[in-house]
């Protein structure tokens, strides 16, 4: 690990007998919790004839002391003093937390305002909404958060590839200079044209305007976001004029992500990963390959953390941030219903299951939705099976049909199909 990531207040006073301000000390329940709810400060716990006490030591002098017996202390716990500074210089934010992006904005405008303005990162839901939804988003976020600490969502879209591109262009025309750039399988022209746009030569040294945190699941797409542009793509960046030849140069020196957010088992589209596994990995993995390059991207994680233990968890394995999704849908602010945020907030551990995703049905992908109280799971499961067998059944299919198939059903057969009707399949294909 690069840096440490949890840093404590340095020094506690030895314990035993100590002189303490008598208007200082806390004796009563009320005031006790009020000195224990101050995380940015420590907190000493005394041993006093008057029963237990607390202290928060105060800059001004006193004359009138007691001599107290110091049984403890608790150390500065402020969250603005976990993870990687570097985190929250970088995105101007005042904790190293980001709340992800929720489709069809369901991280809706109101959620990342409200975020932006307590200091914390959030992406706005940007994926399935109709350009100019984004746009009008755009307006709106940017001017409610004018020092830009917020993001968008740029989603990989393999199947309408003329979306990823569209939303590049709206994003660079808009000035959004923050990317969560997700489900990515390899790297596109687009997310390479979106970052070497905003690199600058500097006196000795590179600026990167157009900030990217990717998400991954998978080293080997973990790997191209931890390296620089590779060069077909900032060949292809420069025929088609996107970037200039000097920013070609410097995109050498530059990864193509400041943040890698690695996502473990989470709502949403998910390898199912375990945490506790895939982060030592990555950091392992950003460690090997940036060693003995100037830079350093920040690895966080998500998936999973719904309460301050599981966060706390994350920072101690040596995340420098932390990635939320599922809690925040049930915020006032998040665009989702009221029957929705009545139905998470029943929602435990086993109450979710993988389903066919909707806007990746033909290829087969799942994601992880909520079973309790929904039929969805169940539909979805027999909506994809009644597809499987139509496909497989039908035998004189028109030619337009037949192309559809071979080339978007293919994979959902192969991980769908029993035997049998993979046999079927293949006699098919073969005629
Ligand atoms: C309803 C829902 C929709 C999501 N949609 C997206 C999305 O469009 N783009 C994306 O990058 N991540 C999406 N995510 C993933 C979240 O950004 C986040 O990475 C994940 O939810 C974190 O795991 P957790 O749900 O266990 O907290 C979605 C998550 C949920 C729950």
């Amino acid at each position: 690990m690069k840096e440490s990531v949890l840093r404590y207040h340095p020094r506690l006073p030895e314990l035993g007998r100590i002189e303490v301000p008598r208007s200082e000390i806390a004796y009563q329940p009320h005031e006790l919790h009020t000195h224990l709810l101050h995380f940015d400060q420590p907190v000493y716990l005394l041993n006093s004839p008057n029963g237990l006490g607390t202290w928060i030591p105060s800059q001004t002098t006193s004359e009138d002391q007691l001599t107290q017996t110091l049984i403890g202390a608790l150390p500065v716990q402020s969250p603005s003093l976990l993870g990687d500074p570097r985190f929250c210089q970088s995105h101007g934010t005042r904790y190293a937390y980001h709340a992800g992006a929720m489709a069809n904005g369901i991280a809706s405008e109101e959620l990342v305002i409200a975020l932006g303005k307590q200091g914390i990162l959030a992406s706005f839901g940007a994926a399935g909404l109709v350009p100019s939804r984004i746009e009008s988003a755009i307006q709106k976020i940017q001017q409610a958060l004018p020092d830009g600490s917020y993001a968008f969502n740029l989603i990989h879209s393999p199947s309408e590839p003329a979306l990823e591109i569209g939303a590049v262009e709206r994003y660079l025309q808009c000035g959004v200079r923050c990317v969560e750039a997700s489900a990515f399988l390899d790297l596109t022209a687009s997310i390479v044209r979106y970052r070497v746009a905003g690199l600058h030569q500097t006196n000795g040294g590179v600026k990167i305007t157009n900030r990217v945190i990717a998400k991954v699941s998978r080293t080997e797409v973990a790997r191209k976001f931890l390296e620089p542009a590779p060069e077909k793509y900032l060949k292809y960046c420069l025929e088609k004029e996107w970037i200039t030849q000097e920013q070609a140069n410097l995109a050498a020196h530059v990864p193509m992500a400041d943040d890698l957010t690695v996502e473990a088992d989470s709502g949403g589209h998910t390898d199912n990963r375990p945490l506790v596994i895939l982060l030592p990995i990555m950091l392992k993995l950003r460690d090997e390959i940036q060693a003995s390059r100037p830079y350093s991207t920040r690895i966080g994680v998500g998936g999973g953390l719904g309460t301050p233990e599981a966060v706390m968890g994350a920072f101690a394995m040596g995340a420098a941030y932390v990635v939320t999704g599922s809690v925040n849908q049930a915020c006032y602010e998040a665009g989702a219903s009221e029957h929705t945020r009545r139905l998470l907030a029943q929602a435990e551990m086993a109450d979710v299951t993988m389903a066919p995703a909707a806007d990746m049905f033909e290829m087969g992908v799942q994601l992880q939705v909520l079973r309790r109280g929904t039929m969805f799971p169940m539909r979805a499961q027999n909506f994809m099976s009644c597809t499987v067998d139509m496909i497989l059944l039908t035998k004189s299919l028109p030619k337009n049909v037949i192309r559809l198939r071979n080339r978007y059903f293919v994979n959902l057969l192969l991980k769908f199909g029993s035997r049998q009707k993979l046999s079927f399949w293949s006699v098919i294909l073969n005629k």
